[in-house]
């Protein structure tokens, strides 16, 4: 049997890093931006003990992508992609944050599909930003497609000019790639889901917190376990997702904020 592969894009960041070395016993193919840093996170994870390798990819790229995917299967076979590479609007730039939160999940979820097999699974990062977005027909249709021409500028008229609320929009956009290809990954018995963190304690979330120290500060006291998340919460649920217990889980978000998007959304 060919070995069973658990790539992770944005392997080198906060979350990707605490979700390699949350599965110690499995084969590893890490990806990130850089050449670079990629080189760091494998050398971190293999003085570890980890079995990983490395292979550089900017996942809004299809030809890198493409690559990515041919490495994996002349490695072995796919066992689940873990997606976790994004940016925030802190990046302060519209197209940024589409173009990598949104369309890179889209090659990534269109060039991956090929390698998907009988209980291969995508596990894919939203946010519980994502859940503050409302329905809206227009903007939706243009969310599940977002390489359209006309999309970003479609959903760029409902988002203010802010980056931050991009973020939002292209998180909702994930969640809905994942509904709109909960069928043809199904046909192959592979599952797709989606993670919705709330403010995980990473480098992205301590950014954020000095943007904007009392926005942060609202969203501790809003949460009902009245403390930020770790990764340490997040990487569990990623491993139970990936895992055969999670056997019969397909398009399904998982919100993993300590409860406080309900409160969020009870203020608006
Ligand atoms: N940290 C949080 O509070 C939080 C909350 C909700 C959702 N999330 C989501 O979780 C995921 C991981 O977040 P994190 O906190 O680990 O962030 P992070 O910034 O630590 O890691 C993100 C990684 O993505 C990589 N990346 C960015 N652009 C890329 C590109 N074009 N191609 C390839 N790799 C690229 C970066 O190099 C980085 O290593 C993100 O999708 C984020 O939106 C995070």
């Amino acid at each position: 049997m060919k070995s069973q592969k658990i790539v992770i894009t944005g392997g080198a960041g906060g979350i990707g890093m605490a979700c390699a070395e949350n599965f110690k016993d499995e084969e590893l193919i890490i990806t990130d931006y850089s050449q670079e840093i990629v080189d760091s996170a494998v050398k971190k994870l293999t003085n570890k003990g980890f079995r990983a390798t490395g292979f550089a990819c900017d996942i809004t790229d299809k030809n890198a992508v493409n690559k990515l995917v041919k490495f994996v299967a002349d490695s072995g076979s796919l066992k689940a992609l873990i997606h976790t590479a994004g940016v925030s609007g802190t990046v302060q730039d519209l197209k940024k944050v589409y173009t990598i939160d949104l369309v890179g999940t889209e090659i990534l979820i269109d060039a991956f599909f090929e390698l998907a097999v009988e209980n291969t699974v995508a596990v894919l990062f939203s946010s519980m930003m994502a859940h503050t977005v409302p329905t809206n027909e227009k903007y939706d249709t243009a969310l599940q497609n977002p390489q359209a021409a006309g999309s970003f500028e479609t959903v760029s008229q409902f988002v203010n000019n802010s980056s931050d609320t991009m973020y939002n929009f292209a998180k909702r956009g994930v969640i809905l790639l994942s509904h709109k290809n909960v069928d043809r990954w199904g046909a192959k018995g592979a599952r797709i889901v989606t993670i919705s963190p709330g403010v995980i304690e990473t480098e992205m979330a301590l950014k954020a917190a000095k943007e904007h120290p009392e926005r942060m500060q609202m969203i501790k006291e809003a949460t009902p376990l009245k403390r930020n998340g770790t990764p340490k919460d997040v990487v569990d649920a990623v491993k139970f997702l990936a895992s055969d217990a999670a056997r019969f889980i397909t398009g399904t978000d998982l919100l993993v904020d300590g409860g406080v998007i309900l409160n969020i959304n009870k203020m608006k």
